[in-house]
């Protein structure tokens, strides 16, 4: 009937709420949903001269999630251990440059979740098929920790596992999914997080799977 509308009986949570995870840490839902097909497009220009691959762990295994990275640094492991590099070892040359999209969607989540001013130096990029997974861990590689974690989900849903600041501390489930948006800084800066292995499953923006874009100041 004209003049009603049922947007109260949406199943995906409105855009711009937000929930909180921990002191510090916000999940922004649907915070770029607008931006997506953008953002994939570009993810698609970075993969096309840096490939994703799968690395390895310094104790030698294979990470089930693929990677590459955009920006002036990109973050990278091997057997001599984990480390942000200028080059891609792969290719023998810079990372692609950091998107202008890339840089603005995450100056404003950031600032979004009380963090003005971030300037991401690095943007990995994770690409999740069914089954991959990312074990609980920090992201303490950076030199410059007083910068948040911006991290942006497209495609399959996910859950994210959040924790405290000890590994055995206990970890939140949080569902996430296309458009949504987790920036983790302050108190939470070194907090322990995770993936569980991803469902499988199709998705009209990305196919059978899941990219992650997490942005990092790393000096
Ligand atoms: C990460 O911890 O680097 C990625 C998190 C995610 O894929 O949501
Ligand atoms: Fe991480």
């Amino acid at each position: 009937m004209a003049g009603y509308t049922l947007d109260l009986f949406a199943e995906e949570p409105a855009a711009q709420t937000r929930t909180e995870l921990a002191a510090g840490a916000w999940l922004l839902h649907g915070f770029v949903l607008a931006q997506a097909p953008q953002l994939l497009a570009e993810v698609a220009q970075i993969e096309a001269v840096a490939p994703f691959r799968h690395l390895i762990t310094p104790g030698g295994y294979t990470m089930s999630v693929a990677m590459t990275n955009s920006g002036a640094l990109g973050w990278v492991s091997d057997a001599r251990g984990y480390r942000y590099d200028p080059i891609d070892p792969q290719t023998g040359r810079h990372w692609p440059a950091l998107p202008a999209l890339f840089a603005d969607v995450a100056r404003r989540a950031a600032a979004e979740a009380g963090y003005p001013g971030f300037e991401p130096q690095a943007c990995l990029i994770n690409r999740y098929v069914a089954s991959a997974r990312l074990s609980l861990h920090q992201d303490k590689d950076e030199l410059d920790q007083r910068a948040p974690i911006v991290s942006v989900s497209l495609g399959l849903p996910a859950t994210f596992l959040f924790g405290g600041l000890q590994r055995n501390d206990k970890t939140a489930r949080h569902r996430l999914v296309h458009g949504d948006v987790v920036v983790w800084g302050g108190p939470s800066r070194l907090a322990y997080h995770g993936v569980a292995p991803l469902a499988a499953g199709s998705h009209a923006a990305t196919g059978e799977c899941r990219i992650n874009l997490t942005f990092r100041k790393v000096r």
